[in-house]
């Protein structure tokens, strides 16, 4: 079977973590990771991701495995567009939905292509971005606009209401759930 390509991916995920101090602060790095076995979900972004050469190992490791995983997108076209489904997506590497069983965090990897607006959104768990590959503009309702690179990390409150840009890079980035509501998903900001 495959699993040994998900075990390389979530290796590469805890070096990371324990290169990260930021994430480190997060949380724990959950002590009961199960494996299962979950279909795989193929999406239009993952023909970007595959054509994106970049060094970081979890980046690498991403597309070593990227046909087996199981992508997930939270918006339907009618909240961000068509044109943002077609380079968007994410897999729940761990987690209570996760490729690994836990429910102490959540660990997902994320990606959105180049010129994307990822509209304002909330929810409940707190969370943390950590830059991989690439680049965007966060914004959240308290700070001003700030541009994230490879190994930036980026917090969220609990409901804080945040949004991001991307210029001319796409962004990978590994993300971090902690906190009540750790099972949810994200909602779009009603307007
Ligand atoms: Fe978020």
């Amino acid at each position: 079977m495959q699993d040994h390509l998900f075990n390389d991916l979530l290796n590469a995920v805890k070096s990371r973590y324990d290169a990260t101090p930021d994430l480190q602060e997060f949380g724990a790095w959950p002590q009961d990771m199960t494996f299962r076995e979950i279909a795989p979900n193929p999406l239009p972004a993952i023909r970007q991701i595959k054509k994106w050469q970049a060094p970081d190992p979890v980046h690498i490791a991403l597309q070593n495995v990227i046909d087996l995983c199981n992508w997930k997108q939270t918006y339907t076209e009618e909240e961000v567009g068509f044109g943002f489904l077609q380079d968007y997506g994410y897999i729940e590497l761990f987690g209570p939905d996760g490729h690994f069983l836990t429910n102490e965090l959540r660990g997902y990897i994320a990606y959105w292509g180049r010129g994307l607006y990822y509209p304002w959104h909330h929810h409940k768990a707190e969370e943390i971005y950590c830059v991989l590959s690439g680049s965007a503009v966060f914004e959240v309702d308290t700070a001003p606009a700030r541009t994230v690179h490879p190994g930036d990390c980026q917090y969220h409150a609990s409901d804080q209401p945040h949004a991001m840009t991307l210029k001319s890079a796409p962004i990978l980035a590994l993300v971090l759930w902690r906190g009540d509501g750790l099972a949810d998903l994200p909602k779009m900001q009603e307007t």
